[in-house]
Formats: C-alpha cells, structure tokens, sequence
C-alpha cells in the first residue's frame, strides 16, 4: 500500500467531501466476475481488439463483431452489481456534488442505482442503427444477426466507442467539468493505459484535488496519486464508504 494517508482518513474525507468526481474500469466489475481486459485473464489476451472492437473490424466482418457481442452480452447478463457499486451510489447520495465517469460499457453501474453518470465507452445493452444513427435501447440476448434498425432497416452497431473512434463531446465535457471542480477524485479498478481517461487523474490533480486509487496492483497511475489502496474492490470501496 503506498499511501501518504490512512483508510480511514480517506473515508472521513470523503465523507465531509461536497464534491466527488469517481473512474471506474473493468476491475469494479471484475469482482461481478466480469473479465477485464488487460492481465492474465484479460480479454485482450485472448482476443485482437482490432480484430473484434474497431470500426475497420465491423466494416470487414460485422457478423463477427456481433457474435463477440453477443458472447459478452450473454456473460454479462448473468452478472449483479456488487458491494463495490452499491457503495458508489450511497455515495452519490451523500456528496452535494458527485459524478461517476465509468469506462465500463456493462450496465453494472445503472443497474446498481447509480443515475449521476457518464458511460464514456458507451453501452453494451444500447444499439446505435449506421444509417440514421438513432440509439436505442437493446437487451437481446442473443441480438439477431444482422439486427437491422426498427426505423430505416440500416445495420446497428453496439453505441460503443471502439479503437479509433472518439468520445462523445457531451461526455467528455461532463467529465472534465467534474474533473476540474472536485474535491477528491476515486479511481477504481483500471488500468489507467486508454486514453483520454489514462489523463484524467492528472486534470484533477492539477487543480488540487486529493487523488485516491482502488487497485489489486498498482498501475500507471499510482506514482501520481496521493494515496493508493490495492485490494479487491469489493472489499475496499464499502471501507472507504461505509453504508
Ligand atoms: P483493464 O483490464 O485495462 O484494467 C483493469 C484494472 O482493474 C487493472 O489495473 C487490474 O489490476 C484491476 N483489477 C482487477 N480486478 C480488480 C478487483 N477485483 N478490484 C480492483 N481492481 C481490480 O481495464 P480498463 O482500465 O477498464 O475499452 O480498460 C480501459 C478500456 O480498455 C476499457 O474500457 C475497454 C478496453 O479496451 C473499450 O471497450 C472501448
């Protein structure tokens, strides 16, 4: 643990915070039983992300992105929010200011009651159609293959954002905001390697924030943080935010 404070100065801080940005990654969800992508049992070890999450990737071969999907749609439809996520939304509840930004696309979040949020990567159960661009809700599980637009009959697309491709300016802009206006910014479970969220914590060390991690391991951010705690999520997050 390399930590300049205590946990339990941390949770006193956050509970006297009036204004708490948290970034969530694929570790939160990890502990759902939700694979991450990078370390030993990542997704990306045993898939080509260029292969499978990329515009070019659904150009060539679009049943094939879909049936990824789908693969990932049925695994996560399966799977509940844990401690970890119900303590981020108490959160939300007692911080005057509070914004999530999440990199997970899997619901887990909302599904927890978390409703003070953006999904910078987008959404696994939103579909979005590649001719009139409408976005829609979608819980399929499997989607048929090819799904076509209830509007247009153009092909859908997952509304997520694949390598090459950027974020919405709505998101990124919420989150800058919440970026530059908090007091403390909780980062949990990621790996801090995707750009542009690799950078927020930085944004908000600028400012003076006090920056805190959650992680098994320490990861590129831990040398900018001020205090870092690595264990499991589940574990942690309900410590530093008790119920
Ligand atoms: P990664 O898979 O890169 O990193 C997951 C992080 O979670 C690692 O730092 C792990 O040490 C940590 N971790 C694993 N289990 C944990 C647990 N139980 N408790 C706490 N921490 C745990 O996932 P992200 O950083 O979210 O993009 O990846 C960022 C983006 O890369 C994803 O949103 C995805 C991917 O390509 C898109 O899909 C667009």
């Amino acid at each position: 643990m390399t930590t300049r404070y205590s946990l339990s100065e941390i949770r006193d801080r956050l509970a006297n915070a009036r204004s708490v940005t948290v970034l969530t990654g694929a570790g939160i969800s990890a502990d759902s039983g939700i694979p991450t992508f990078r370390g030993a049992d990542g997704l990306w070890k045993n898939y080509r992300p260029e292969e499978l999450a990329s515009p070019d990737a659904f150009a060539r071969n679009p049943a094939l992105v879909w049936e990824w999907y789908n693969w990932r749609r049925e695994l996560i439809a399966a799977k509940q929010p844990n401690a970890a996520h119900t303590a981020l939304v108490t959160l939300e509840h007692r911080a005057e200011n509070f914004w999530l930004i999440t990199q997970n696309v899997d619901g887990l979040h909302r599904a927890a009651g978390s409703r003070k949020l953006s999904e910078i990567h987008g959404n696994i159960w939103k579909v979005r159609c590649t001719q009139c661009g409408i976005v829609e809700d979608n819980h399929a599980v499997p989607i048929p293959i090819p799904p076509t637009c209830s509007s247009c009959g153009g092909l859908l697309r997952p509304h997520i954002v694949w390598f090459g491709e950027s974020l919405a300016r709505e998101d990124i802009e919420r989150s800058l905001h919440a970026l530059r206006s908090c007091e403390i910014l909780l980062i949990i479970g990621t790996s801090g390697v995707v750009y542009p969220a690799a950078s927020f914590a930085s944004v908000a060390k600028e400012q003076g924030a006090l920056v805190v991690e959650v992680n098994l391991d320490p990861t590129s951010h831990t040398s900018l943080v001020d205090a870092s705690f690595h264990g499991r999520a589940k574990d942690l997050v309900p410590l530093l935010v008790p119920g």
